[in-house]
């Protein structure tokens, strides 16, 4: 199989690419990334070198650059997104260019070629905010986005199923809950705790701490995509979970004991504007019809989240230092 990933120098983007190469060694991968902010090539390091993984720096808005490269393969994973809910606050626009307008392009683009699959990441944030005793999220769920970002990807998902009814592109879908581990970007919740911590600094918790994400690790998610990219239904949604619900303060009090501190690290701060109270998710589709489940336990997880951000010090050091973005800037341009 020949794939392109977008962007894949991202979080999720990253460990999928690593687990297509190592579970498939004759896959061919191609990774388009834009290198914004979130992206970062070094996360990918232990892989640039391997023949069948090739890295092209560019925009999914890019008409001609996403046509050609699209001409040449059979899959598309779709993962390259503006992905921070508090940027998109602060500015929604370039929310809307990649997040709706690059979705387009790539449909588009994957149309004009015929191609043979395109697979949609999306999140489950389009469901909008569930009550603490409604049932969790499934494929029948109505949209309710309630922050830029997730109107942005609400409106990229609606794109995707438009080709598929109108044009009959091969298209699926996946909405999954929050994803943790290796490589995820410190401005998130758990890699900014972890790593505020072993800099000595507090943890600034929004509100009272009391809101709920259902956690899912991330090597979990890559093979769920995978099983369906390869198995899935076309036209088909499928909602991935970690059976995971915490609240924040669950998460900050599990970190504190990981990172051995104690609670007056804790900074209550303003809540986030429209705060989403809970996300959860039933998973049952994708458990009975391709036999996906999570396997790695929260307490696993979060064993093996602070023993890699620990490991990899002079990863995130660079990030919240800057330094990752120069040398990016010196091998590429701005
Ligand atoms: P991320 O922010 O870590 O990475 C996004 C990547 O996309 C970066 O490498 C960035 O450089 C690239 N990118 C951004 N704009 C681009 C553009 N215009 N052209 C090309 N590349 C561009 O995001 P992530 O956390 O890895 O999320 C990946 C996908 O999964 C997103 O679509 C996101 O909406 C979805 N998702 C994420 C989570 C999560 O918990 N992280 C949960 C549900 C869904
Ligand atoms: P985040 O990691 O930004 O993911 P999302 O908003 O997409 O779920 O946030 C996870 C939860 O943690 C969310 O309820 C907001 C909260 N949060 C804090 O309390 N403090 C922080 O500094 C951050 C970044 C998030």
């Amino acid at each position: 199989m020949k794939l392109l990933i977008t962007g894949g120098a991202g979080f999720i983007g990253s460990n999928f690419i690593r687990y297509l190469l190592e579970k498939y060694p004759t896959d061919q991968v191609i990774n388009l990334d834009a290198l914004t902010y979130a992206g970062n090539l070094a996360n990918l390091k232990d892989i640039e070198k391997n023949p069948n993984y090739r890295f092209v720096k560019g925009d999914i808005t890019n008409k001609k650059l996403v046509s050609e490269l699209i001409a040449e393969l059979d899959v598309v994973v779709h993962l390259a997104a503006e992905s921070h809910v508090d940027r998109s606050i602060m500015d929604p626009e370039a929310f809307l260019k990649t997040n709706i307008l690059g979705t387009h392009t790539l449909l588009e683009a994957a149309r004009e070629n015929g191609l043979k699959r395109f697979h949609h990441v999306s999140t489950d944030e389009v469901f909008g905010s569930l009550g603490p005793n409604d049932p969790a999220f499934n494929e029948t769920t109505p949209y309710d986005p309630r922050s830029p970002y997730s109107a942005s990807k609400a409106a990229s998902d609606h794109l995707v199923r438009a080709y598929f009814h109108t044009y009959g592109l091969p298209v699926t879908i996946s909405n999954c809950s929050n994803n943790y581990g290796p490589y995820m970007f410190p401005e998130k919740l758990m890699p900014l705790f972890i790593t505020n911590l072993l800099e000595g600094k507090k943890v600034p918790l929004y509100g009272d701490g009391l809101n709920v994400r259902d956690w899912l690790w991330v090597e979990d998610h890559c093979a769920a995509i995978d099983l369906i990219v390869r198995q899935g239904k076309i036209g088909e949604t499928y909602c991935i979970g970690g059976n995971s619900e915490k609240t924040n303060k669950e998460i900050t009090y599990k970190i504190l004991e990981l990172m051995d501190k104690g609670e007056e690290a804790i900074e209550f701060v303003k809540d986030r504007p429209g705060h989403d109270r809970r996300y959860a998710i039933d998973f049952s589709k994708i458990k009975n019809e391709l036999g996906w489940e999570p396997r790695v336990t929260f307490a696993e997880g979060m064993q093996r989240m602070a023993e890699w951000y620990r490991n990899n010090e002079a990863w995130w050091r660079d990030i919240k230092s800057g330094e990752y973005q120069k040398y990016y800037e010196q091998q590429y341009g701005k």
